[in-house]
């Protein structure tokens, strides 16, 4: 694990070994919503961990997994570092309607160091997601259909990609975590759910028109013009 050029940092170091320690078993304990590392913008990595980077990311990797979720940035895991992990094993089968309408595939494994991201184009597209940080809830929050993420990954080599659908939805929503955002920053209030409330009545919608007709919120619908086919019951 090579290519950062900044000094190892030993205490903060120290106290990520001491984490890791802890928890032999590489599942970390998720900080919930409330503490103030959530709310705190990361500082970029630029080496502070030294070798201790490649143990920390397995953890995030492994805790991301056994949660399970399909991203876990470092604040999550009480680390004020820019640093985040992505993976989407995709929509299981028999949910071809809400995988195709979520532009949901298969997103590989891979690590994000000091990420930021543009909109590609001008569209957004509303759907429920949650958080392993805001335990127990959904919500629906308008995200760009198609993002640029730059960055590096964890051996330094610069990362510069379009990603699109729930892949960019994942991206987005990892990133805004190492501003100090969540997602339900972005929001529609109306639309909070409790996660068996969501799985009951809502989960099976493609796009979540019913649900905004029914609890008020208004939605966006990809290729669409947002001011004409939003939806304001
Ligand atoms: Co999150």
């Amino acid at each position: 694990m090579t290519g950062f050029g900044g000094p190892v940092v030993p205490q903060l170091r120290d106290a990520v070994r001491g984490l890791l320690d802890a928890h032999p078993d590489g599942v970390l304990p998720i900080v919930q919503a409330g503490h103030p590392v959530l709310r705190t913008a990361t500082t970029a990595y630029t080496g502070q961990l030294g070798d201790v980077l490649e143990d920390l990311l397995d953890a995030m990797v492994t805790t991301m997994r056994a949660a399970p979720g399909v991203g876990l940035a470092a604040p999550q895991i009480g680390v004020g570092l820019a640093l985040a992990v992505l993976e989407d094993p995709g929509f299981p089968d028999g949910h071809d309607g809400a995988r195709d309408a979520r532009e949901r595939e298969p997103l590989p494994l891979r690590v994000l160091v000091n990420p930021s991201y543009e909109p590609v184009g001008d569209e957004r597209v509303t759907f429920y997601e949650g958080c392993l940080s805001v335990d127990g809830y959904q919500a629906t929050v308008a995200r760009h259909r198609s993002v640029r993420v730059r960055g590096s990954d964890a051996s330094a080599a610069p990362v510069d990609e379009i990603v699109r659908g729930w892949s960019a939805r994942i991206v987005q929503h990892e990133t805004d975590h190492l501003g100090g955002t969540l997602y339900i920053d972005r929001a529609e209030t109306r639309s909070l759910c409790a996660t068996a409330t969501y799985a009951a009545l809502w989960s099976d919608e493609a796009v979540p028109e019913r649900a905004a007709r029914t609890l008020g919120f208004p939605i966006e619908v990809a290729g669409s013009d947002p001011g004409r086919t939003s939806i304001h019951p």
